[in-house]
């Protein structure tokens, strides 16, 4: 079992790691790393439990909370946000210590109803509530669709720590519990993957966040989320990354996702991505049937070009590209230019269902892309070529 981890003085995280997972949110996003979930046990006049862990691990947050003290003493259970992962041990919990007063937002309240279907002491609480636990309080901000309706930051001005839940987490199991004690790039690159794939059609909304945050003037020394490392050496360099991601700058960097039937698809592939090398930007190329759909998205976060390539089979797209194009669609990446691209033997038509669903993406296409009959000619090579240096010269500007 992992340790108990002291953020300040009687303040612990309880949570547990999960080093086997693989998948998150049934098949949605891949963990090739596994993650955690984290817990905060506040022990001061008052006791407060911010958050619990996912179902399967509630035997390990009871021993961890019975370590540090009896949970019948446990007098509030916030629940930041009631995803599974969060209140899956929720009524357990509750059971230890049904006299607790539960925090939660509204909407917190509604799920956590529909969820448990339970009756507890249940305390709505808005942004800007606060309780005082003795030494030490909690203040509320509420934060909807960050990434749920009901989702909220818990924060304790006393020891400058935010408590946000989802928000800046990252999915990593590790024997370490802060940022300063690991690989701070991997750290980096699993919240980035993380933002992609789960915040990235609420970026409006995050920037609006971080601007409220700011004009609030929280002191923030500590960010503790929900999954992963905990944020001191330098919690800075994670809000100051999502507000990049937030704001879809991108870089002179396109994205190539792709799959072939007889190699023709790949050939355009590789043209197109030779012309933007060329050009001056940077490439990422992925074959759909032997990439992470997820780690693809990662990648478009930053990336300013989505290049989509299928050949044209039953009039239609190769099942194995479609995932990515509804993940597009989904997640609505900003500021973004796309293509369609592929071959065709006696009918064509992917191009143009490609095209299709890049538009309601609501990424900018460029017209009219490039289809190719059979096997593509040096000059429809060349095409190709030219296309990815145009494209460079676009997304350079
Ligand atoms: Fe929205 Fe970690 O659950």
């Amino acid at each position: 079992m992992s340790q108990i981890t002291a953020l300040a003085e009687g303040i612990y995280w309880v949570g547990a790691v999960d080093w086997n997972i693989r998948s998150f949110h049934g098949p949605a996003f891949s963990t090739h790393r596994g993650t955690t979930y984290n817990a905060y046990l506040v022990v001061d006049e008052k006791v407060a439990l911010i958050d619990t862990v996912y179902g399967p691990f509630t035997e390990e947050l009871v021993a961890k909370l019975k370590r540090v003290n009896d949970p019948v003493k446990i007098d509030y259970l916030v629940i930041n946000h009631t995803e599974s992962d969060h209140s899956g041990a929720f009524p357990a919990i509750m059971k230890l210590c049904p006299r607790a007063r539960v925090l939660c937002t509204q909407r917190g309240y509604d799920s956590l109803k529909a969820h448990y279907n339970a009756e507890f002491d249940y305390t709505i609480v808005k942004s800007g509530d606060s309780i005082s636990l003795g030494r030490r309080s909690l203040t509320f901000i509420e934060a909807p669709m960050l990434h749920w309706p009901d989702s909220m930051f818990t924060y304790v001005p006393e020891e400058a720590l935010l408590l946000p839940n989802d928000a800046f987490g990252q999915h990593i199991a590790t024997t370490n519990r802060f940022d300063d004690e690991v690989d701070i790039g991997l750290v980096m690159d699993e919240a980035a993957k993380y933002f992609a794939n789960i915040l990235m059609p609420f970026s409006n909304l995050i920037l609006k966040k971080l601007e409220e945050i700011q004009k609030l003037g929280l002191n923030i020394k500590t960010i503790g989320p929900s999954h992963g490392i905990i944020w001191r050496r330098d919690p800075g360099r994670i809000i100051e990354a999502y507000s990049r991601w937030s704001e879809s700058r991108g870089t002179a960097k396109a994205i190539i996702a792709y799959d072939t039937m007889w190699l023709s698809t790949e050939k355009m592939a590789l043209a197109i991505m030779d012309g933007l090398v060329a050009g001056g930007a940077e490439v990422k190329l992925f074959k759909l049937s032997v990439s992470d759909r997820n780690d693809i998205i990662k990648e478009i976060l930053d990336a300013r070009a989505i290049l989509v390539g299928s050949p044209t089979i039953n009039n239609d797209i190769l099942p194995v590209v479609s995932p990515l194009l509804d993940d597009l669609v989904g997640l609505r990446p900003k500021n973004k230019i796309g293509m369609a691209f592929g071959s065709y033997g006696w009918g064509g038509g992917a191009q143009k269902i490609i095209a299709e669903r890049l538009k309601a993406a609501k990424i900018d296409l460029i017209e009219p892309g490039i289809a190719v009959q059979w096997v593509p000619t040096a000059d429809d090579l060349q095409r190709c070529y030219e296309l990815g240096r145009e494209i460079a010269a676009r997304i350079k500007d």
